[in-house]
């Protein structure tokens, strides 16, 4: 499939999907949103992408928000639809199966801040800023940001953002656990794809059934959450993939994982 505002390249079984406004600062208008919803469906599927990675195009935005060109004009029932999509899209960041990892290296302000907390991974350069800056504009959190920046942080410090629209750099966003690590801009993707790649050698059910357990049991009730966990953690004895993993530790050898 081709995307006007999307760059998808696939690095062995990492997909690396841009963020492709530069203009705007990578800034999301819905038919960027529809295009980011269709290609996550795509990857989701694919049993060949292990990792996925998104950033942004250029060196000074990750995303600079929601398109504010595209809001000006919107009455509340575009308003409302504008925010229906953005949920829907970042929500299938945090159902698909594989991991996804937010390579942060610019501007990660309102919807863009937003897309980086629904990734499962957020890995930030030097010269990140963070903020959710709506109120300055006359607006509230649109894509998630006033249920996953509490839920990421407190809700004290994500209302002091929220009600502010303070924008912070990377060294903060880290110190209050907004992000999990901060690099130098020049190292990020080569740290990025490490990630992705190391975890791609794991046994693919295992992390995919981890991911499914910490982002569905977040929302659960802890005896709820525990038991779907010993579900998930049932379901990894059905694998080839456990016998090998096992078998290799007790055989002191490496495990060669074919995700079956
Ligand atoms: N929407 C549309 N266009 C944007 C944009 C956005 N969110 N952010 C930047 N741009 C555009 C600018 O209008 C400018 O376009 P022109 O060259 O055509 O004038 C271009 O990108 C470059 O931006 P600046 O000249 O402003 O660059 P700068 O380096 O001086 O400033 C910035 C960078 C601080 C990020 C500044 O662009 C900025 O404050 N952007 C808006 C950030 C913001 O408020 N985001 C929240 C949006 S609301 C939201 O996201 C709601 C929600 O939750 C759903």
């Amino acid at each position: 499939m081709n995307y006007t505002n999307l760059l998808l390249e696939k690095n062995g079984a990492v997909a690396v999907l841009t963020i492709n406004r530069p203009k705007a600062l990578n800034a999301l208008n819905s038919d960027t949103l529809k295009e980011l919803s269709a290609v996550l469906d795509e990857l989701g599927s694919d049993s060949g992408v292990k990792a996925v990675i998104i950033t942004g195009s250029g060196e000074k935005a990750f995303i600079a928000g929601a398109d504010i060109s595209q809001m000006k004009e919107f009455n509340a029932i575009e308003g409302r639809r504008f925010a229906l999509l953005g949920h829907a899209t970042f929500r299938k960041l945090e159902l698909m199966p594989q991991p996804v990892i937010a390579a942060i290296n610019g501007f990660a302000l309102g919807g863009g801040c937003e897309l980086a907390m629904a990734c499962d991974i957020r890995m930030a350069g030097e010269n990140a800023k963070f903020g959710q800056p709506e109120v300055t504009l006359g607006l509230t959190a649109g894509f998630g940001g006033t249920q996953r920046l509490p839920r990421l942080v407190g809700t004290g410090i994500a209302s002091e953002l929220l009600f502010t629209g303070d924008v912070i750099d990377a060294k903060e966003a880290h110190r209050i656990g907004l992000v999990n690590k901060v690099y130098p801009l020049d190292t990020l993707m080569e740290e990025a794809l490490k990630l992705a790649k190391r975890i791609s050698g794991r046994a693919p059910a295992a992390v995919q059934l981890s991911k499914s357990a910490i982002q569905r049991g977040m929302n659960m009730d802890i005896d709820s959450a525990q038991a779907y966990e010993a579900e998930v953690f049932g379901l990894t004895f059905s694998t080839q993939d456990q016998t090998e993993g096992c078998g290799a530790f007790l055989e002191k050898r490496k495990p060669v994982f074919e995700g079956k």
